[in-house]
């Protein structure tokens, strides 16, 4: 049911209540593969979150300034393509930060910010309203990779979904194509996808990013296990295992992994994990694309790239995407 928000005149709520299922199954199959692997999804508990912002103001950290100057220098002509009053949807829209650079040029009829964390993004609402009075704001705490059914209350107008942040980057090229067609469904035959994507560089960029020198990345990614000792009653002992994150320029992704220093048994959700020296945890993976390569997933996804926006240096990418003419 949508909830006025008393509050605020041009806010509304509404709690899909996403059944996210228990995770520490999932988590724990992963764990217990010939390549131990978690999904990076669960890096963000609050301490994890904290330590990600922390590592978008370091100074090795391009992506999030960079992707911050780009929509900010070039919001006129990406409003253009938005088209002005289009509905404006975003999944995993979090604190709405990022939006808030389109929002006077683009003048969206509403704005509709999606998100499985009901406090975080009611707060994150309430708070885009006081400072957009004009703007009509429809939240739904929604778990979107279950589907998207929840969009048939909207009214018709063109849709426009904004997917900033590099965020597409952790998805396998095919479930980032799955991801993107699931998006072209969404939008339709008249609307469009903004989505911010980093690109493929010079390795030692992008292993310096992922690799800072005040340790952060290597807190952030380190975080996982202190996670998992909560959510699985494990016992692993953080000081025994390392941050390591390299490009891998074959596949053209950053990885990241936690390895083990020394061989050692962990107790983790009821079982024993056994770990060999220097075995390590799959934590994330970022894959970095070419205009080429950006543009191919895009085709094979139904959508064609009509405009780009990088800085100078082509750090960072950000695409307007449509569907494809025929
Ligand atoms: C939020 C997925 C875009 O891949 O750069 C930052 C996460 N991991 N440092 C990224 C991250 C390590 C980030 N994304």
């Amino acid at each position: 049911m949508t909830q006025a928000l008393d509050q605020s005149a041009n806010v509304s709520f509404r709690d899909e209540h996403p059944d996210l299922g228990d995770g520490r199954m999932a988590i724990l199959a992963g764990l217990q593969l010939p390549q131990k692997q978690i999904n990076p999804m669960w890096f963000y508990d609050e301490q994890g979150s904290e330590l990600f912002d922390e590592i978008t103001r370091l100074p090795e950290y391009y992506p999030t300034r960079t992707e911050v100057a780009i929509l900010r220098r070039n919001r006129e002509t990406i409003s253009e393509c938005c088209g002005e009053g289009c509905l404006l949807l975003e999944p995993g829209a979090g604190s709405s930060e990022k939006v808030r650079l389109l929002l006077d040029t683009l003048r969206p009829a509403r704005y509709v910010p999606i998100d499985i964390s009901a406090q975080f993004l009611k707060a994150s609402a309430l708070k885009l309203g006081q400072a957009y009075p004009w703007l009509r704001i429809d939240a739904v705490c929604a778990d979107f990779n279950a589907g998207w059914d929840f969009l048939t209350a909207l009214p018709s107008g063109k849709r426009v979904v904004f997917y900033p942040g590099s965020t597409l980057g952790n998805l396998e090229p095919d479930a980032a194509r799955q991801f993107l067609a699931s998006l072209r469904t969404v939008v339709g035959d008249d609307g469009g996808v903004l989505v911010g994507v980093d690109t493929h560089k010079e390795p030692s960029v992008l292993n310096a990013a992922y690799n800072d020198s005040k340790g952060v990345t290597a807190a952030f990614n380190l975080n996982l296990l202190s996670r998992l000792n909560t959510l699985l009653d494990a016992d692993f002992d953080t000081r025994r295992f390392a941050h390591r994150a390299f490009y891998n320029e074959k596949q053209m992704r950053i990885e990241m992994h936690l390895v083990s220093l020394g061989a050692q048994d962990v107790r983790c959700g009821g079982v024993t994990l056994a770990f060999a020296d220097g075995e390590t945890i799959h934590t994330e993976n970022s894959y970095k694309y070419t205009a080429t390569t950006f543009r191919d997933l895009a085709v094979s996804a139904g959508l064609e790239v009509r405009k780009s926006w990088y800085d100078e240096d082509e750090l960072f990418g950000v695409h307007y995407l449509q569907p494809q003419a025929f």
